[in-house]
């Protein structure tokens, strides 16, 4: 996730940027840069850029020492980067320019196709200047305008390019001859219109220009938007005309950095579609799971015998279900450990090992170490992890990252999920390399893996009754979550958010134990979450827990159900019922989790708890033992 701005108007595109830039930095702080479109000593058209690696502070020293007037011009973008391709350097920051120094580019999502791209380029005798997917589009917009069919055509060029690309894309394309207009494209990115007077604005969200103006306008998937001065004008890739929908802003600044959610970890709930969606973008290609970075070779991934899970917290409880996952689908023994009690107790790990570590940050020390650990042992490690050039994959053997964004809430919810998504992306590539799976069998659950971003949108289309839910239950000072099989992680997960949020113990039990003891526990008014797998999973499974349901229903509790839509067996022993679509066993927990998220924050607030981003006594990336 990067934070792109764009600029055409009457006032100087450089400070515009900058402050725009300074608003989204949240979307990304590996490094940021912005290109101008001025001239040079003879007053001839050129387009003049500056960027540098890390926070925005950097850009902005390295501005004081070359100068502004060296970036004057009224025609701008700019961009804030999470780096996904290449590593956060100032080469790999954007703008990108093409080999004659003609067109600018900022980009936003992954170009699948580039490593193609990259050789024809190559190959035309170009000379890439970074290790990103994106910098490939400035060049061919550069070939294109140069030479052929689209030749000195700016719109033909520009679509011409877009034709040639793959994968998730927000793209601003800016050219020297064209001083006074900006071409954008998007797919499955977002892209939000400005419109002022005689000025226009483009951004990755409206925290770019609400300064500015109010009006704004949503494109369609596959729209590409040209704007300069007088307006802007809405196309389909293929060049036929499109619309665009406007809308006013009715948010003020400090909320439009959130989004207009009213806190970070709100927004990041919201955009767990898009983090699950993004994660899998890319793994599945002819038929075979791709995995991205993989340095272990395919030999020595047949030979492994047993996996290892490390993480810690929320990364830990996804960790679970990769062990479910695993051992279902490739049938060798998962263990999963704490990352903290992993190198003290002298685990067994030689070279037929490999050890599955995940972190969204990358720098959890007792993680990091689990991981050296692992590494002296002689076993493989892979990493699942969300910042990219972070500790933790640089020390591993291979990296699989989650492609969640910045999370800044310090309670994982965005990240959770995409960790879940990858972890399953491992299974399926294990199950694939030793042969467990048949191709269409990992095709199949492929497509239920897809299908998840969807599902994921309709739970938080029906968050209002989570809400009624929490209103009603008031204040409580303690509670329960039980699951059985997968229900179990999300049952701990739920708990966590509680703790984590709202302060108030919880504690989570797999559903089946609860009679060997935690079952004393339970009083009159008890609030108890009850995680009900599929009925039409694993049938036993499931009456075991409606059982367990009436159990604590007999002491006295109240228990909140999650179950899926249809799900009849289970309604005369919830006091409260949420719903969820249906999935697969397996699946369930991508879509179950999101509830207690809900839950989590709505009983923080009825706790006073208001500011859910920052709880007490927790950092987000602990780097100490
Ligand atoms: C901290 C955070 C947790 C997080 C855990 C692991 O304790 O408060 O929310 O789950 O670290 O972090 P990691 O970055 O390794 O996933």
């Amino acid at each position: 996730m990067c934070g792109i701005v764009g600029y055409v108007g009457n006032r100087q595109g450089l400070n515009l940027a900058l402050d725009a830039l300074r608003r989204m930095e949240y979307r990304g702080y590996d490094s940021s840069g912005i290109a101008v479109a001025g001239t040079d000593e003879q007053g001839d058209p050129v387009i003049n850029m500056v960027k540098h690696a890390g926070k925005l502070a950097n850009l902005e020293a390295r501005i004081a020492e070359i100068g502004e007037d060296q970036l004057r011009g009224t025609t701008a973008i700019g961009h804030t980067r999470w780096a996904t391709h290449g590593r956060p350097t100032d080469s790999n920051a954007h703008p990108h320019m093409s080999f004659d120094g003609r067109v600018s580019i900022v980009h936003n999502g992954i170009i699948e196709n580039f490593a193609v791209l990259r050789t024809e380029i190559e190959q035309a005798g170009v000379e890439l200047k970074s290790e990103t997917d994106s910098e490939v589009a400035a060049h061919l917009l550069a070939f294109a305008y140069n030479d052929g069919p689209t030749a000195g055509d700016f719109r033909a060029s520009a679509l011409a390019v877009l034709d040639r690309l793959e994968g998730a894309f927000t793209l601003l394309f800016m050219h020297a001859d064209h001083p006074d207009q900006i071409i954008a494209a998007r797919r499955s990115t977002p892209l939000i219109v400005g419109v002022g007077e005689n000025e226009m604005f483009l951004g990755s969200d409206v925290a770019a220009f609400i300064e500015f103006t109010k009006e704004a306008v949503e494109l369609d998937q596959d729209n590409v938007v040209i704007i300069s001065r007088d307006g802007y004008e809405v196309l389909n890739f293929d060049g036929s005309a499109a619309e665009g929908k406007p809308f006013t802003i009715d948010w003020d600044l400090a909320a439009a950095e959130k989004g207009g959610y009213d806190s970070f970890m709100m927004k990041e709930i919201f955009e767990q579609p898009a983090a699950v969606r993004d994660t899998l973008v890319g793994h599945f290609s002819d038929g075979r799971v791709v995995l991205d970075k993989f340095d272990i070779s395919n030999t020595d991934l047949k030979s492994i015998n047993q996996v290892f899970v490390i993480a810690c917290g929320s990364a830990y409880h996804s960790g679970l279900l990769a062990k479910y996952a695993i051992e279902h689908w490739v049938r060798i023994p998962v263990q999963i450990e704490v990352a903290s009690e992993f190198r003290y107790r002298d685990p067994v790990l030689d070279e037929r090992t490999l050890v599955l570590a995940i972190s969204q940050s990358g720098e959890t020390a007792d993680t990091l170490e689990a991981v050296r650990h692992a590494k002296t042992q002689g076993a493989k490690v892979l990493a699942v992890c969300n910042t990219n050039g972070s500790q933790i994959p640089r020390e591993s053997d291979a990296v699989l990252y989650t492609h969640a964004g910045p999370e800044i809430g310090v309670a994982s919810t965005k990240a959770f999920l995409a960790q879940v998504a990858a972890n399953y992306i491992v299974g399926l590539a294990l199950a694939q390399a030793k042969g467990t799976k048949y191709p269409d069998e990992i095709q199949e659950i492929w497509e239920t893996l897809e299908e998840i971003p969807g599902k994921v949108q309709q739970v938080l289309d029906s968050q209002e009754s989570i809400k009624q839910l929490s209103d009603e239950l008031g204040r409580v000072d303690t509670m329960l979550f039980l699951g059985r099989g997968v229900g179990f992680p999300v049952a701990l997960e739920g708990a966590l958010k509680l703790k984590e949020l709202a302060y108030i113990h919880a504690e989570g039990f797999p559903a089946g134990e609860l009679k060997h003891g935690p079952i004393a526990l339970i009083e009159e008014d008890l609030p108890v979450v009850v995680v009900v797998p599929s009925p039409r999973g694993v049938k036993l499974l499931h009456s075991k827990i409606v059982s367990n349901i009436q159990e604590i229903r007999a002491r006295g509790a109240k228990t909140i159900v999650i179950a899926e839509e249809g799900d009849t067996a289970v309604e005369p022993y919830a006091n409260w019922l949420i719903t969820i679509p249906e999935s697969s066993t397996i699946m369930q927990p991508l879509l179950a989790t999101i509830p207690l998220q809900f839950l989590a924050v709505n009983i923080a607030r009825a706790c006073g708890n208001d500011d859910i981003d920052k709880p007490r006594n927790l950092a987000k990336s602990v780097t100490v033992e």
